[in-house]
């Protein structure tokens, strides 16, 4: 199964700036691909679209060779987002956030709340939170809250907006393994932004995003 972008051009409503132009990729199953980038250069732009958050200027996004037309249900059934800014429900506890998505996916509350456990505890959240709410924690500990929800929606495609920034070396090295397990055990795609070089080299296919389009580190 594959993404795949083409001639790719976005520009926000009311600006003259185009921020893609003519970008080509493909994001294939069982792959860790990394953005890296200048601020500003789009990178956030393309993962609201990979996303299917927001509508392409121009070009094509294909889903196993068939173009991505409905926007809702490729949200609802085949990408997870992990946002820069958290959005974690507010109101609602860290397992709750957690067990949202697998109670939407049809799970009894009990082993959805069992499940949500599990991912809390991969991604090192101690059950002293599970029933804070998001407010209560620090910017990487709500980070991590984030990937578990991601992760329990299961999606096929995981797409993560800086997943790092605010973690430690620790705590970073951990979630860099739950996106290589999840493409290389468990064949998704996993499209990961990110500032910091360690994690992008992490990575199995490595990209820049320059000038809207994706290069790849081979081609630099
Ligand atoms: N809602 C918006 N309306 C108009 N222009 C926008 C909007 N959001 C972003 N932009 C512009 O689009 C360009 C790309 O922004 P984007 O957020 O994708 O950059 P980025 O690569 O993610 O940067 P960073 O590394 O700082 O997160 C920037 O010039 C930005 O000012
Ligand atoms: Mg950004």
């Amino acid at each position: 199964m594959k993404l795949e972008l083409k001639d790719i051009d976005f520009v926000y409503p009311k600006s003259d700036r185009i921020v893609l132009r003519g970008l080509n990729v493909s994001f294939e199953e069982g792959t860790v691909s990394s953005i890296r980038g200048d601020s500003g250069a789009g990178k956030s732009t393309l993962l609201y679209l990979i996303s299917g958050f927001s509508k392409k200027s121009g070009g094509q996004m294909l889903w196993n060779g068939e173009e991505v037309t409905d926007l809702d249900t490729y949200r609802r059934t085949t990408v997870g987002t992990i946002s820069q800014s958290y959005l974690l429900f507010p109101t609602r506890t860290v397992l709750e956030n957690v067990s949202y998505p697998l109670i939407l996916d049809g799970y009894p509350k009990e082993e959805a709340e069992k499940r949500a456990k599990e991912l809390l505890e991969s991604v090192g959240i101690e059950d002293i939170h599970y029933k804070k709410l998001p407010e209560k924690l620090s910017g990487g500990e709500q980070q991590r809250v984030a990937i578990a929800r991601c992760l329990a929606a299961n999606s096929k495609i995981i797409v993560a907006d800086e997943p790092t920034g605010n973690l430690d070396q620790t705590n970073t090295q951990g979630i860099i393994n739950i996106f290589k397990d999840l493409a290389h055990n468990q064949n998704k795609i996993v499209v990961i932004v990110t500032h910091d070089p360690a994690v992008a080299e992490e990575a199995d296919i490595q990209y820049f995003l320059k000038e809207g389009v994706l290069v790849s580190s081979l081609e630099q």
